[in-house]
């Protein structure tokens, strides 16, 4: 359970939502024993939804692990789709190609091997939905090249931005999260507030989402 909905919020909200896929289960339960920080199906189903809700057909992804998130997202798009997703680590992403072929998604997943900081220039845009959920100091570096490759009213969705609540000042009494990373993020959700290319909401839902739209006219609020 993360630490800032109430743990009974938390039950509610994962009793709601119904998981009739198997395999998502079943990488759900790969990446617990792997100690891997996925999102929860909760987080899975905002992103399913959003997906959804601008009609996406190209997707990005910063940091497959071993494809969980990219299952919800790959199950939002049409036949003609496309999810490119990014992983560094190259046994994760093996089995995150695997997982997508179990998943019956592999024909509208690219998952590509490297670091996206480098990959990110060779990518062509426009994207309808960028989802980052890489190392959490490339934040900001990659901030506007995601925006550059975002659809004018595209979604940039961006995961772990309250990171346990420890970017708020005094709200844990011992931190547990690296405090570089801390620093990245906090300043992070400054600039993504402030971009004026973009237009933010941020749902403290399990670790924090910001989902920002990208402006299609100039900045009025
Ligand atoms: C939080 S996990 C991703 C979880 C995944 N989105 C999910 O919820 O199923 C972050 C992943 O990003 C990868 N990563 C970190 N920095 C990266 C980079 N610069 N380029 C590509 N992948 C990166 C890590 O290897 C790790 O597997």
């Amino acid at each position: 359970m993360g630490q800032i909905v109430p743990d009974a919020i938390e039950r509610y909200l994962s009793g709601l939502n119904q998981l009739p896929d198997s395999v998502l289960l079943d990488v759900a339960r790969a990446g617990d024993a792997q100690d891997l920080p996925l999102v929860d199906a909760e987080v899975g189903a905002l992103l399913r939804v959003l997906a959804t809700a601008v009609g996406a057909t190209r997707v990005l992804e910063i940091g497959t692990a071993i494809g969980y998130s990219g299952i919800w997202l790959a199950g939002a798009l049409p036949a003609n789709g496309m999810l490119l997703t990014m992983e560094m680590d190259q046994k994760r992403a093996a089995q995150a190609r695997e997982n997508f072929v179990r998943a019956h998604l592999a024909d509208r997943v690219n998952v590509i091997v490297g670091d996206a900081q480098r990959l990110l220039a060779k990518v062509s845009g426009p994207f309808d939905l960028i989802f980052q959920d890489g190392d959490k100091r490339h934040y900001i570096p990659m901030l506007d090249r995601l925006v550059d490759l975002l659809r004018p009213g595209g979604l940039l969705v961006t995961d772990n931005v309250l990171w346990d609540g420890e970017v708020v000042p005094g709200f844990v009494k011992r931190a547990r999260r690296d405090a570089e990373e801390t620093r990245a993020i906090a300043e992070y959700n400054v600039q993504l507030n402030r971009h004026p290319g973009l237009m933010t909401a941020i749902v403290p839902l399990r670790d924090g989402i910001a989902i920002s739209v990208k402006r299609t006219t100039g900045r009025s609020g």
